[in-house]
């Protein structure tokens, strides 16, 4: 199986879009049914091998880390009830073998300077980029392991891209791709929240990169671009006049869960899909009868 090692997490932003929700609590700890958003994107990474779960954190972000430590009084507590399968839930939200390693983004400079903070941990290899707003379901086989896949038969940094209704490309980074023979989508420009005039395709950046470590070159040299942040997009625009980076039309559903409505859609639709709960969900929806 092709793996990842290492997966950044960037969570230090402030999730004003979910305001009041975020204002003591980070919208990365946003439960879809019974799991925070954050769990399912280290989960992904997790699944496409990676062992070291690299978090770029700002304040007010401490439940991130509570959330994937041990928890002993809770776990004695479960335990004394006999509350085996809740004691197996805590227990296992991640595997002994993965670790996480936290770093404190200072100032919210934006993406690129938070996947800048990260250098020191990733060093010289190629590493996964979850932003867990996004949710990608795919039951079969998550986004990370499909670009880990990607990379291991082309060497080359990973987009993950779908289609946008044109008007809503000044929500993402949009690239201009190239067909190349063995049926890959080669990147040749990308630019960030093009209005849509401007933009030079549908074809939109999901919260999913593989990159390789020559991006931290480029986004040492990335001065602040739209918005006034030091933009990742921009880094990768540099990086493709040196190496291959290749647009990545990934399976899977996309909730934009850092919006109102792609979070409610997630939470029906994965509901609908829980184990214990789906079915009679499914009663409930029906019944209400819109
Ligand atoms: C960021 C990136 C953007 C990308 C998007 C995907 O934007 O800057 O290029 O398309 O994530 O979710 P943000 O959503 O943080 O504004």
């Amino acid at each position: 199986m092709a793996k990842i090692n290492k997966a950044v997490f960037p969570v230090a932003g402030l999730g004003t879009r979910f305001l009041p929700v975020t204002k003591a609590s980070p919208k990365e700890m946003l439960p879809i049914v019974d799991k925070p958003l954050i769990q399912y994107a280290a989960e992904e990474a997790e699944q496409a091998g990676a062992t070291q779960l690299v978090f770029v954190t700002g304040r007010h972000k401490r439940s991130i880390e509570d959330h994937f430590d041990k928890s002993p009084e809770l776990e004695s507590e479960l335990e004394s009830a006999g509350k085996d399968k809740l004691l197996t839930i805590v227990r296992t939200i991640l595997p002994e073998h993965v670790s996480c390693i936290y770093l404190r983004q200072a100032e919210a400079l934006g993406l690129g300077h938070a996947v800048l903070c990260a250098k020191p941990v990733v060093g010289n290899e190629p590493f996964a980029i979850l932003l867990a707003d996004d949710l990608i379901d795919n039951a079969a086989k998550g986004v990370c392991e499909q670009m880990a896949e990607l990379h291991e038969r082309t060497g080359a940094s990973i987009l993950s891209v779908e289609e946008v209704p044109p008007n809503e490309t000044h929500k993402y980074g949009i690239v201009e791709t190239e067909a190349q023979p063995d049926g890959s989508l080669r990147v040749t420009s990308i630019v960030e929240k093009p209005k849509p005039e401007e933009a030079p395709s549908n074809l939109a950046v999901v919260g999913r990169y593989l990159l390789t470590p020559a991006i931290f070159d480029k986004l040492e040299q990335t001065q602040a671009g739209a918005g006034g942040e030091i933009q990742l997009t921009d880094a990768i625009a540099a990086l493709l006049k040196e190496e291959t980076v290749i647009a990545h039309p990934f399976e899977g559903k996309r909730y934009d869960c850092g919006s109102k409505e792609g979070y409610l859609e997630a939470t029906v639709e994965l509901a609908l899909k829980h184990p214990e709960l789906g079915e009679s969900f499914r009663d409930y929806l029906k019944s209400l009868a819109l």
